[in-house]
Formats: C-alpha cells, structure tokens, sequence
C-alpha cells in the first residue's frame, strides 16, 4: 500500500518549494490511482478522494450527474457559506442543466472564428511586450519574463475583450491578482483582500455592461450582452460574473503557462534549438508546454450519489480531486511521458479539462496567445536565456510561477 500524506500531495509549500510532487502522484497512479486521504483534523484537512489517471480524471470530468461540480473551488476545506453563495451563481461552479444554457450563450464569444478575429491584436501585444524586453536587455537593463511577458500579455487581451481602457488594466490586473492568489501572502494578505477584489471587479463589471448597453459596439462583450438566435440571454448578475471568472480564468492560466513553457524551454535547449529550426512545431509545442506545465494543476468535485471509481467504493457526499499534472504524465496514455517534446503528436493532455460540460471555454484563445508569444520570442529575443532564480507560486491549485529573471546569451 503506497503511502502517500495528504501534506506531501496537497501543501502549497511543497508546491512552492519543488514544483508539482511527481514522484508521489506516479506511485499513486501505479498503486492507487483512485486514493483515500483521511485527512487530518488537526490541520483542519477533511478527507478526500485522489484521482490520478487519465482514464478515471476523464471519467469524472464527463459524469457531472455523479461528479457535481458545486463546490469545486473550495478544494479540500469545508467552504464558507458566504463564499459558496457567491461561487454556486458561477457557470464553472454549476452543473447541467443549470450550467448548459449559460455556457451556450458565451460559447458565441469564444469559436475559433471570434477568437480568431483578435490574432492581430494578440500579435501586436506580443510585439510590443517582447520588443521593450529586448530594448531594455539591449540597453544592459535587467528583465523578469513574468513581470513584464507572461504577466501582461493576457490581461491585455483580456482587456481588449472586455473592451476595457488602457489605464484600467492595472487595476483589473490587481483585482485578478489578488483573487487567485488564495495561499501565497505575497499576492493576498488576507481573506478580506480577497472580498475586496471581488466586490471592486463585480462593480467594474457592472460599468462595462452599462455602457455596452447604452452604446453598443463590434466586440465580444457587446455580443455576450445580446440574446442569442433562440433568445437566450445573461439576466440578473450573470455577465458580472461572467466577467469576473474570465478575469480569473483567463489570467493566471495563460501567464503560467507562459512562464513555466519558457522555463521548460530553457531547460532543454536541444527543444528551443527545434523551433528555431522549424517554426511549424510551435503548434505541438503550444499543447505539450500545457501538458507539461498543467498550469491548473487539481479541481475538486463532490459525489452527489454512491458510485464506484478504480475499484474504489465512493459515497454520496464525498470530496474527489482530480489531479490534471498527475493524469498528463500517465504512462498508459503518453510514450516516455516525463521527455518533453515540442513534436509529440498526437497529445491527449487534459490541461484544459478532462472533456465533458465544463472543458476550457479558453482553450482557443490560450493557443493563440502562446503560439504567437513564442513566434515573437523565436523572431526577437532568439538568445533569450535564464538569468537568477526561479520564484515559484505558494499553490497546489495553480502551477504557476511570480518570477523568472531572463537575459540574452552574449554573443562570442
Ligand atoms: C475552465 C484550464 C485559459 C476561461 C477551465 C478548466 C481548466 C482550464 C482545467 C476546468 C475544466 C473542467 O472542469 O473540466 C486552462 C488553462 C489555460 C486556460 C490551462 C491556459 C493555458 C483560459 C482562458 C480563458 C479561460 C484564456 C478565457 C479568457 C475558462 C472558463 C472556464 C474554464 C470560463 C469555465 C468553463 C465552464 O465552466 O464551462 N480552464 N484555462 N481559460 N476556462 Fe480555462
């Protein structure tokens, strides 16, 4: 029986100070793939269920009449009434047939075709942010691929979707900050910061959808605002909180995928020296540096009826975890799961989700950001090299990393 503690799958210092604990989660998925932690009362841990296959985290992603996604975000605690209510009014917290319509009508804003209409934008922010990178490492200055990349390039598109003005985007950037930043105190000082950022973000919303309305214009939000062709519509506070998961969703997600793709790339330069070689890979490269990165790296969901799951007896009630870093290295799925390769194909990863209801409404936009970040970084900073340490986040929610000091390769 393989014996691994709830501290070493779970604490976000482990996470903090080593990254993702593969090691564990491969015994798990060899000798327990479906793992009962009993949890420990002392560290106020409940129990749960850790999932750790491919073909279980599917399974569970695709039964959400077993599975219910309800009270997927407070993880392993018993959530906080007051935070639930907020959370259930969320289509990521809601299960079919609740969820279904809801996310029809934002599916409008998100096909290849709509996301496909902000290529240019998204390359012009590549641009710009990477072109001042350069210029500043050009001048002796130093850089922070966090800081001043991965940080900034989604927030700005998601700002050019939410059609927000510039100079809003630092306040926006705070609010989505601090939200997520749950467990690191660098990021929220305190719970109440967090009610802060959600109260300040929702009201924002509210302007933006005010003034939509009074004058609309040729963009995404202006569309989420219209009914649909069967007259669907957000009603009540439906696209304020809509608005404020894309801040979330859309944020930390990508900049991590960015920063922790850029880490693996400097990690194994013989994969860097094959784009640059070849530029056709940086579409399998975009999946495998999600496969490897799992920038979301668990969701929680709670059984809402006794089931069987790898042979392991589940009761109604119970909480069961699934951990996507865990499933995108199964070895019954991927050859040599633990090479990364910019090449593989095909790559089933379940970065964005193990399929069924909830599956990343962002999928598409994230693969253009990150396949157009690393063209301009292929294009402009070829010589691009890590420079100090790296600061990885307090999260075993989020894979993620705050910062990671970059220059360019001297030339001899
Ligand atoms: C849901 C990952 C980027 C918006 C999800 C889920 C995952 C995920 C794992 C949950 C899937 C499930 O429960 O089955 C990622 C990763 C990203 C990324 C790794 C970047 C590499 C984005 C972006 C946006 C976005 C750019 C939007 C701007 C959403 C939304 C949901 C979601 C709205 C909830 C969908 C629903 O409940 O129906 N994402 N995401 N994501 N994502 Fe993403």
């Amino acid at each position: 029986m393989t014996r691994v503690s709830h501290v070493e799958l779970v604490d976000p210092s482990v996470y903090e100070a080593g990254g993702v604990p593969h090691e564990h989660l491969t015994a798990l998925r060899e000798h327990a793939p479906v793992h009962r932690h009993h949890g420990d009362p002392e560290a106020e841990a409940p129990p749960f269920w850790a999932v750790t296959r491919h073909a279980d985290v599917v399974h569970v992603s695709r039964h959400p009449e077993v599975f219910s996604s309800y009270e997927r975000l407070a993880l392993f605690e018993e959530p906080a009434p007051e935070q639930l209510a907020l959370q259930r009014m969320m289509m990521l917290n809601q299960d079919p047939p609740e969820h279904t319509g809801k996310r029809s009508i934002v599916n409008r804003g998100f096909t290849p075709r709509a996301i496909g209409a902000l290529e240019e934008h998204v390359r012009d922010i590549c641009r710009d942010l990477v072109g001042e990178v350069a210029a500043t490492l050009e001048a002796g200055g130093e850089a922070d691929f966090v800081r001043d990349v991965a940080a900034p390039l989604p927030l700005y598109v998601i700002c050019e979707l939410l059609g927000a003005p510039v100079e809003d985007r630092d306040k926006i950037f705070h609010w989505s900050n601090t939200l997520i930043g749950g467990s690191d105190p660098e990021l929220q000082s305190s719970p109440e910061a967090g009610d802060t950022a959600a109260a300040e973000l929702y009201a924002y919303a509210a302007g933006l959808a005010e003034a939509r309305r009074a004058e609309p214009r040729e963009d995404i939000i202006t569309r989420l605002l219209q009914p649909d062709a069967d007259g669907n519509e957000l009603t009540g506070n439906e696209f304020e909180l809509f608005v404020m998961l894309l801040s979330v969703a859309g944020n930390e997600t990508t900049r991590n995928a960015a920063s922790g793709g850029m880490l693996a790339l400097f990690e194994h330069p013989e994969q860097w020296a094959r784009l640059r070689a070849d530029r056709a890979l940086v579409r399998t490269a975009v999946d495998e540096i999600v496969r490897w990165v799992t920038p979301v790296n668990l969701f929680r969901r709670t059984a809402i009826r006794d089931t069987e799951l790898g042979g392991e007896r589940i009761a109604a009630g119970d909480k069961v975890v699934v951990f996507y870093a865990s499933a995108n290295r199964d070895e019954r799925v991927f050859d040599d799961p633990f090479a990364f390769d910019v090449g593989r194909e095909p790559n089933p990863h379940l970065g964005f989700g193990g399929g069924g209801p909830h599956f990343c409404l962002g999928a598409h936009l994230a693969r253009l950001e990150l396949s157009v970040l690393f063209e301009t970084l292929l294009d402009t900073l070829p010589n691009i090299e890590l420079s100090g340490n790296v600061r990885r986040l307090r999260s075993s929610f989020i894979n993620g990393i705050k910062g990671m000091p970059v220059r360019q390769r001297p030339a001899f």
